[in-house]
């Protein structure tokens, strides 16, 4: 076995959960998809417990974070089959069946961002620096940051903030917004955050704005309603599923989408019109959070919570 060498601007959050959760099974050939790879750190140690005839399937929206990856897997002694593909995990079923796969037997989430995406100067999720306003993770993709907060109208803009950011001061924020973009456009990340620092009391709103309009840009929310059902469809019985997320909408839906699965009827007919069957156990109710430990030692950590799933 090689380890690999850790990149000190990244540390995998809920490390050994993660690993511990995804089965390998011995009398079966093992398909396991990282929906978010990055690093590969997670996807590392998955790897390492797979067999010679296993296929590991990795997805990132971010093409260059995806080339680090194949870096950091091509240094792993293994012979198990790995198969990276640059796309939207919103795509899961369409991209695995380009690849002959139709049922898989473990998937993962990290959600979120990279630290990669806060640290490089054209990557713009940060208002640190001065940079322009892009913030997508896919840069072939949908609008910018700074096309949302120039041209969206002003129902558009408050959506975003009433939904993304839940504070009743939504409705103030579109309305300056629009008249500041009248005077002058926004372009760069110091522009959005000078207007914020204007007009709002507290610096910790500043980061809850830059997170809302991220997670338009990016359609991060639609991203994980879509796949996740696929995802608990692909599964094989005994498959597990296990997600992290960052967001409270993020585990929201999340929650909402496996505990649906635990319920064999959905309807709320007298008598059943949905035959929906249960599909998954879940394996608490509670979400898995960060050991004292880890939080300490990583405080990036500390927001993180995940929903670990069995199918039936
Ligand atoms: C938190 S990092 C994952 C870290 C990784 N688990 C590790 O430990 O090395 C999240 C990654 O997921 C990617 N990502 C975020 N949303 C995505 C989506 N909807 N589809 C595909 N990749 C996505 C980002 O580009 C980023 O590289």
């Amino acid at each position: 076995m090689t380890t690999l060498e850790k990149d000190p601007r990244h540390i995998s959050v809920l490390l050994n959960e993660l690993v511990d959760s995804i089965e390998i099974f011995s009398d079966r050939q093992n398909i396991v998809v990282d929906c978010t790879l990055w690093m590969a750190w997670h996807a590392g140690q998955i790897i390492q417990k797979m067999w010679e005839w296993d296929i590991f399937v990795g997805f990132d929206a971010d093409g260059r974070n995806l080339k680090l990856a194949k870096q950091n897997l091509e240094k792993i002694n293994t012979k198990t089959k790995i198969i990276l593909i640059h796309s939207n995990f919103m795509h899961l079923k369409e991209e695995l069946k380009k690849v002959w796969i139709e049922s898989i037997t473990g998937i993962y989430y990290d959600l979120g961002i990279s630290s990669l995406h806060v640290d490089e100067a054209d990557r713009w999720f940060s208002f640190k620096q001065d940079w322009p306003l892009d913030m997508r993770f896919d840069t072939s993709t949908w609008k910018t940051a700074a096309e949302v907060v120039n041209f969206s109208s002003k129902k558009e803009l408050e959506d975003i903030f009433r939904y993304y950011w839940e504070d009743p001061s939504f409705r103030k924020i579109a309305d300056r917004m629009l008249l500041r973009r009248k005077e002058k456009k926004f372009v760069t990340t110091k522009d959005l955050a000078d207007f914020l620092d204007e007009i709002l009391s507290f610096p910790k709103t500043k980061t809850r704005i830059f997170q809302a309009l991220r997670i338009e840009v990016n359609k991060e929310l639609e991203a994980v309603e879509t796949s996740l059902p696929h995802a608990i469809e692909l599964l094989q019985p005994d498959g597990n599923i296990f997600v992290i997320s960052f967001h409270s909408l993020e585990d929201r839906i999340t929650k909402k989408i496996m505990k649906k699965e635990t319920r064999d009827c959905i309807c709320s007919d007298l008598i059943c019109s949905c035959h929906h069957t249960k599909s998954l156990k879940l394996h608490s109710k509670k979400p898995i959070l960060p050991t004292s430990e880890e939080i300490e030692f990583n405080p990036r950590s500390r927001s993180a919570k995940a929903r670990w799933a069995t199918k039936l």
